[in-house]
Formats: C-alpha cells, sequence, structure tokens
C-alpha cells in the first residue's frame, strides 16, 4: 500500500468530469487500499479518485472509524430533508465552509467485489457521500458553501 499525493484546490484535475469503472482490475483494487491509507493519514473522513489525480468514478468514506465504504460508480437515487452543516475538504486544507446538504441520502454503488449495493446515509455520512459524488463530476464544496466557517 501507498500514501498517495492529494491534488490541491486550483488544479484543474478537480474540475474534470471522471470516467465509469467497467471492470474492477487489480489496479483498482490497489488504488482502493492506497485511497483508504491516504484517507486515515490524511485524518479525512473521504477520498474520491481525482483527488489522487485519477479520473475514475471511485470514492472512499469512513465517518466512524473502522467502517470503510468504497463506492464505485456511485449514484444517489433518493435524498431527503436538508441540513447545512461545516465542510472542508483534503484538497483544501485549514479552510472550511457552511455547505446546504439533503438531511439523508440513498446511493447506489459497486464494492470491489463487484457486487451492487445501496447504502442509506444520514447526517455526517449523507455529507461525506454527496461530497465526494461531487467530486466525481468536478464539483467542490465551494461551489455551493453559503459562507466560509472558521475553525481551528
Ligand atoms: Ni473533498
Amino acid at each position: 500500500m501507498a500514501i498517495l499525493k492529494i491534488v490541491k484546490f486550483g488544479d484543474q484535475t478537480l474540475r474534470k468530469v471522471c470516467r465509469p469503472v467497467d471492470e474492477i482490475t487489480p489496479k483498482i483494487i490497489t488504488l482502493l487500499d492506497d485511497m483508504i491509507e491516504t484517507m486515515r493519514a490524511a485524518n479525512g473522513c473521504g477520498l474520491a479518485a481525482p483527488q489522487v489525480g485519477i479520473l475514475r468514478r471511485i470514492a472512499v468514506i469512513e465517518v466512524e472509524e473502522g467502517k470503510v465504504y468504497e463506492l464505485i460508480n456511485p449514484k444517489i437515487i433518493a435524498y431527503t430533508g436538508t441540513q447545512e452543516e461545516v465542510e472542508g475538504c483534503l484538497s483544501n486544507p485549514g479552510r472550511y465552509g457552511y455547505v446546504k446538504r439533503p438531511a439523508a441520502v440513498t446511493v447506489r454503488a459497486t464494492n470491489r467485489l463487484g457486487e451492487e449495493y445501496e447504502l442509506v446515509g444520514r447526517g455526517l455520512l449523507a455529507r461525506a457521500i454527496c461530497h465526494e459524488c461531487d467530486h466525481l463530476d468536478g464539483k467542490l464544496y465551494t461551489d455551493f458553501q453559503t459562507r466560509e466557517a472558521k475553525c481551528d
């Protein structure tokens, strides 16, 4: 496993629409492992492939320690309610902003075994799912933030 370099805001890589994964190759499995290690090393709760320079529809999320979700080709299929909370991004270290998101979302994705699954996320998990799915379409949280948050 390896810790990958995280691309920062301002890099046009983060503005690209990522391509779907049509086959889960050993290279994709290694990428998932490296993304999890990179996310943990940076103390993040989510990481999308474009953040490590790979323009594929892949993200990892860990909002609860030890509970990692791998999302390959994720698609949000339902959402409900709203919440407005502080969000940050490993590609924009030290900065935070208030973002309005659904209170709960249902995402359909594929795991590393090629199995399709659905995940319902509420609160922080809902925000992480939205944030990471946005990355796969070249969108950043600052596009939607209502105001910057001051955090120490
Ligand atoms: Ni991010």
